[in-house]
């Protein structure tokens, strides 16, 4: 197994691919994401003067996030208030939302405006006031709070901007984590978490604590996490609004790759320089939906 990354931020030690080692980053590689170097190339640049170069496999499955797929994420007239002292206040106002399988979707809109509480909505997190949230076919409403754990724990990746590891365990421990509650049968988590860290390329750092690692490492530590059950979804609430521009190129690096691998992924960002990544920018302001694109409401 070989990293998916050849650079980091801390400027201590580089992590990266051995030279010589095969070179899988290359456009348009078919492997499994295992196998890959997600961002081969070195870059050194200036914060100022920092484009992000988000590469792209030409064999991008067809149909896979296209109005073809299958719904993967429903979200049909949900409301969402929250009641502060006597007065109910509005958060979400009739949301209507389909994501595809393979989506690569971006929800953009100003601090404020309902974008963590629709993802909270859409990873189980919290219930809609009205209306309903499917995911893969089914309805959160009709389910056992330990039916939506397991659907929660096994379909869902979370990435957040402030990472969310657990100070007191190493990187490996915070990876492995999720599968105490939720794993899949037959899948060996301990090695699974040591490889997903290879793969994000910190086979060295996995005995670290989140405070001996940089911000870049600590959510790729939490990119691991997300994948250690092998979910089909994954929801990132401003994934690099805590790193620098060079990092996080790196992240949406990632994400591309983990996109043309077949996730569907929903990325939260108030940037529209984050959410150009994206294959699709659903606007959300003051809790409405302004465009609905080709989300077709339903
Ligand atoms: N648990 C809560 N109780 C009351 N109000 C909340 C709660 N969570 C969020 N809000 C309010 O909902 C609005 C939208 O918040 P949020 O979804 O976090 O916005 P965004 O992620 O777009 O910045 C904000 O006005 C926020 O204060
Ligand atoms: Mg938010």
């Amino acid at each position: 197994m070989e990293n998916i990354i050849s650079d980091d931020d801390s400027g201590l030690e580089n992590p990266g691919p051995e030279a010589g080692s095969e070179a899988s980053g290359i456009e348009g590689d078919a492997l499994p994401s295992e196998g890959r170097n997600l961002v081969p190339d070195k870059e050194s640049t200036d914060e100022e003067s920092f484009v992000c170069e988000v590469r792209r496999s030409k064999n991008r499955s067809q149909g896979a996030g296209s109005v073809e797929a299958a719904p993967i994420i429903e979200v049909i007239n949900v409301k969402k208030s929250y009641t502060l002292g006597d007065m109910e206040v509005l958060i979400l106002h009739e949301i209507n939302l389909t994501v595809r399988e393979g989506d690569f979707l971006a929800i953009m809109g100003p601090s404020g405006s309902g974008k963590s509480t629709l993802m909270n909505l859409i990873g189980f997190l919290d219930r809609p006031t009205e209306g309903k949230i499917i995911i893969k076919g089914r309805d959160v409403n009709k389910l056992s709070d330990k039916e939506i754990a397991r659907l929660r724990g096994l379909e869902i990746g979370f990435i957040f901007q402030t990472f969310n590891l657990i100070p007191r365990l190493n990187a490996l421990e915070n990876v492995e984590l999720p599968t105490y509650a939720n794993a899949r049968p037959g899948v060996d988590s301990h090695k699974k978490a040591r490889d997903l860290l290879k793969l994000v390329g910190l086979e060295d750092r996995m005995h670290h604590k989140p405070s001996e690692l940089s911000g870049g490492q600590s959510q790729r530590v939490a990119i691991a996490r997300a994948l250690i059950n092998d979910p089909s979804i994954l929801l990132a609430d401003e994934p690099t609004g805590n790193l620098d521009s060079k990092t996080g190129c790196e992240i949406l690096n990632m994400f591309t790759k983990l996109n043309e691998e077949g996730r569907t992924i929903v990325m939260i960002t108030h940037d529209p320089d984050i959410a150009k990544y994206a294959d699709r920018v659903v606007l959300v302001k003051d809790g409405i939906i302004q465009n609905q694109d080709n989300s077709e409401s339903r």
